[in-house]
Formats: structure tokens, C-alpha cells, sequence
């Protein structure tokens, strides 16, 4: 007999939005992801839901450019079920080199009003590689995240791609420049779905409180 624990049971697109107006209604609450271009932000998603083609994914930065909803079921196993629906949004990228000046200031107003605007937010998760050092734009989209109220956490991304024991070091001294619990911080591989439950037990933490 498994463990009770939530999964991700469903999910699929709902909308792309770029306006407030195009939020799909409801009072399903949201869990959003945001991150540097390229950071994996659309294949969490996808890993989460245990799917290859829920969210767009390119190996070219800069992909993801609207709000994408996807309305996803949560189970909790246990006798009987408990279910929860919710959103996972999708935000496009900051950081990409190769975007016009126009488009960054499209995506970074249109993403601050997403945050701002969204009553159902429950809470945002910042991706972050896990095999580089804390880069400016990471460090000063948390401190921006951390400002506008929101909760936010980190997940540390492409965990495959390095050795355990550097994935350790950089998500202690990344945590530790940006202020968190390495703890509270999950080591996440999208392609081996390593950290998935953890991530998901930590999502549906969220609508605890
Ligand atoms: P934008 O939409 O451009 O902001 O990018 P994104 O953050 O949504 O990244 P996306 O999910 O499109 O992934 C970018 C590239 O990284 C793709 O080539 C993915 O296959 C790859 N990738 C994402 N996550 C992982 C991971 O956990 N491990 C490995 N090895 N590759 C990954
Ligand atoms: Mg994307």
C-alpha cells in the first residue's frame, strides 16, 4: 500500500493571456512559475503533470511569450479521496538576450500585472538552474517577488545535469545569497522527475493556510 500522498492526477490547457480580461474565471487557486528564459519553467509543468505536450517547450530561449492556464486535478490516495482543483500558470522568461527591447517591456509589464492582478495566486515558484552561481536578474526577481507580497520559493532546475554533490553545494550558496531555507528549496529534474512529489506535497501545502 503507497504512502497517502497528492498527485497529479489531470490537466489540461485552459487559456493564454495577456490582459487580465483573457484570465479564465473561476476561483480555482494558482500556483505560477517564473523564471530566467530557457530555465525550464514549461517542461516543470509538464513533469508535473506527467505529460510531453501540455506546455510548449523549445530548446531556444524565449518560447513561452503569454500567461498560459492549464487547470490541473490533484488527488490526495487516501480512503476516500480527496480532490483539488487548481492552476498552474506558465509565465514567459526574463533574461533573454535576443528579444527586442519592445517585447521585454511587453513581458515584464504584462508578468508584474499577472502577479498583481491575480487574486487566486497562492503562491509563485522561482526556477532557478541549479548549475550555475546565482545570477543578477535571479537575485533581483526574488528581491522584486519578495517585495510585491507574494509567497514565493525557489525550485532549482535540470538537477540531472550535474553531480549530487554540486547541486548540493550551489543550491546551499544560492539559498543562502537569496536569503531561504536550502530545506524548503527543491532539487528538480524534469527529465528523470526527480523532486516531483516533493514539489507537488509542497504545491498543495500552499492551500493549508
Ligand atoms: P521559456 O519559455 O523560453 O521561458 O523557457 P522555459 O523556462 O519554459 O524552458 P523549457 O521548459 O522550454 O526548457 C528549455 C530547455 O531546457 C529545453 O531544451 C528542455 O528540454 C530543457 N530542460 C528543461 N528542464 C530540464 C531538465 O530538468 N533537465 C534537462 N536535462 N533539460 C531540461
Ligand atoms: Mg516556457
Amino acid at each position: 500500500m503507497l504512502d497517502a500522498a497528492w498527485d497529479f492526477i489531470k490537466a489540461e490547457y485552459l487559456a493564454s493571456a495577456v490582459v487580465p480580461e483573457q484570465y479564465p474565471p473561476g476561483d480555482m487557486p494558482e500556483i505560477a512559475f517564473i523564471g530566467r528564459s530557457n530555465v525550464g519553467k514549461s517542461s516543470l509543468i509538464n513533469s508535473l503533470c506527467k505529460s510531453h505536450k501540455l506546455a510548449k517547450v523549445s530548446g531556444t530561449p524565449g518560447k513561452t511569450r503569454t500567461v498560459n492556464f492549464f487547470q490541473a486535478q490533484a488527488k490526495y490516495n487516501s480512503e476516500p479521496p480527496l480532490y483539488q482543483k487548481l492552476f498552474l500558470v506558465d509565465l514567459p522568461g526574463y533574461g533573454f538576450a535576443r528579444a527586442s527591447k519592445t517585447d521585454k517591456k511587453d513581458w515584464s509589464v504584462f508578468i508584474e500585472r499577472y502577479i498583481t492582478k491575480s487574486e487566486r495566486l497562492a503562491r509563485i515558484y522561482q526556477l532557478i538552474d541549479v548549475r550555475h552561481s546565482l545570477m543578477k536578474n535571479d537575485l533581483q526577481c526574488h528581491q522584486w517577488l519578495k517585495g510585491l507580497d507574494v509567497d514565493v520559493r525557489v525550485v532549482f532546475t535540470k538537477a540531472d545535469k550535474v553531480s549530487q554533490s554540486i547541486a548540493g553545494k550551489n543550491r546551499a550558496s544560492i539559498c543562502r545569497e537569496l536569503g531561504v531555507v536550502p530545506q524548503g528549496a527543491v532539487l528538480y529534474s524534469s527529465t528523470k522527475n526527480t523532486g516531483r512529489r516533493e514539489l507537488i506535497a509542497d504545491i498543495m501545502r500552499a492551500f493549508e493556510k
